[in-house]
Formats: structure tokens, sequence, C-alpha cells
């Protein structure tokens, strides 16, 4: 079987990055990274990166310029060093449209609540769990789902839900959800290195996978 072959964007401290990179390691995901980039010179990704051998990129507006500066290193790199997948991971900015455009249909984010509820502009980090607390609901849980023009809207590959224990703040919320998307994230990638989910080549944002339903089926029963 030919790996996969995946990017990184991430922000910040990477756990999502380590946890696949951990998967790899131990033989359950048929990957390699390629490379990760980073808005943010100290993310720990960043060294996460380093030490897994891969290549680490700090690209941001001051690096670069401009954003448009950016957008032409990222293109650069894609076209450098081609990947099948690009991994959103933590990252902070919104994907360039051209970036987006070069990788139809193969760009993965990891939303840390059960889209829609708790996503889009301004439910990021802390915030999100907040208000999952705020609102008293009885769930929470992880989306991993394909990236579009606009925030936490693509099509949804995998939801995994998280109980919520009665008097827990958000931090303890926050910490539930990502052991959840640790145990989640590799389980999408192994998907599209074993074509049980597919790109195509749709317009249409509702279509950008295909999904196995067995596969669907295999993952609604894992706790
Ligand atoms: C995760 O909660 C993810 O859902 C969100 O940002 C956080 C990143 O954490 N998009 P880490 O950098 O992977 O530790």
């Amino acid at each position: 079987m030919i790996p996969l072959r995946f990017a990184v964007l991430a922000s910040g401290g990477g756990s999502n990055l380590q946890a696949l990179l951990d998967r790899i390691r131990s033989g359950d995901l048929p990957a390699e990274h390629v490379f990760t980039v980073s808005n943010n010179s100290q993310a720990k990704a960043l060294e996460r990166t380093r030490n897994a051998g891969a290549l680490a990129f700090h690209i941001s507006s001051k690096t670069e310029g401009s954003e448009e500066g950016v957008v032409s290193k990222l293109l650069e790199l894609i076209d450098h060093h081609p990947v099948d997948l690009l991994v959103l991971a933590g990252y902070m900015k919104k994907v360039p449209p051209a970036v987006l455009h070069r990788l139809k249909n193969r760009v993965v984010n990891v939303h840390p609540a059960l889209l829609p509820s708790f996503g889009g502009a301004g439910f990021y980090g802390e915030r999100v769990h907040e208000a999952v607390v705020q609102s008293r609901c009885e769930f929470t849980g992880v989306t991993i789902h394909m990236v579009n023009e606009n925030y936490d809207d693509g099509q949804i590959i995998l939801q995994r839900k998280v109980r919520v224990p009665a008097g827990a703040d958000a931090k303890t919320v926050g910490q539930l959800v990502l052991e959840k998307e640790h145990d989640s994230y590799w389980r999408v990638l192994k998907a599209f290195a074993d074509g049980d989910v597919v790109s195509t080549d749709s317009d249409n944002p509702a279509e950008a996978v295909r999904i196995n339903p067995e596969w669907l089926q295999r993952m609604s029963e894992l706790d």
C-alpha cells in the first residue's frame, strides 16, 4: 500500500499532530508526514515536527511581508512537496482560497464540538467549551470535517460524542474532548489511506468526499 502523504497546518501545541505521529510510529496509520507549517514561530507543533524528522516551516505575513506572500509560499511548498491531504490541527488562520483550490476537496479539520453546534467565527479554543458548559449540554464531542471557505462549514466525515460530566468546568471538558480528538483524527486519515473516504472533484461542498457506509458503521460502534 502507498502511504498517504499529508502536511499539517498548526498554530499551537500540536497535540493532535503528535497523536498522528505516534500512530504512524506504532504502525496503525499508513501515512507519511511530509511537512508542517505554522504561523507561529513558537508553536510546539514545529518542534514536534522536527523531532519526527519532517520539514517544519514558520510562515506568516511577517516572514513573507504580506498575506499575498503567505499564499505564494504555501502554494510553492505544496508544489515542491506534493501531498494527498492537508490536515489542519489547531490552525488559527483561515486557509487561503487559492490553497483550497489547489488541494480541492483534500483539506480536513478537527473541531472540538459537535458541529453545527458551537462552530463558526468566534468558536475556537476554550471559548467552545465555555459555551458548552454554559448551555448545560449533556454531550459535546469532536467533529472532523472537510474545509471550505467558511469556518466549520464543510462536509462532516466523523463525529464522536463526549459526555459532559455534571459540574465539569470548561478546562475539564476541553481535556476530555482533546483525548477523543487524539483517538479520532488518525482514524479519518487511515480511512483516506484505505480508500474508505475518497476525495471527489465535486464543486458541491456537501459531496467533497465519498464515505464508505461500512466504515462509518464501524466508527459508530466506537465509544
Ligand atoms: C484542538 O482542540 C482542535 O480541535 C482545535 O484546536 C485544538 C488544537 O490542539 N481546532 P492541539 O494544538 O492539537 O493540541
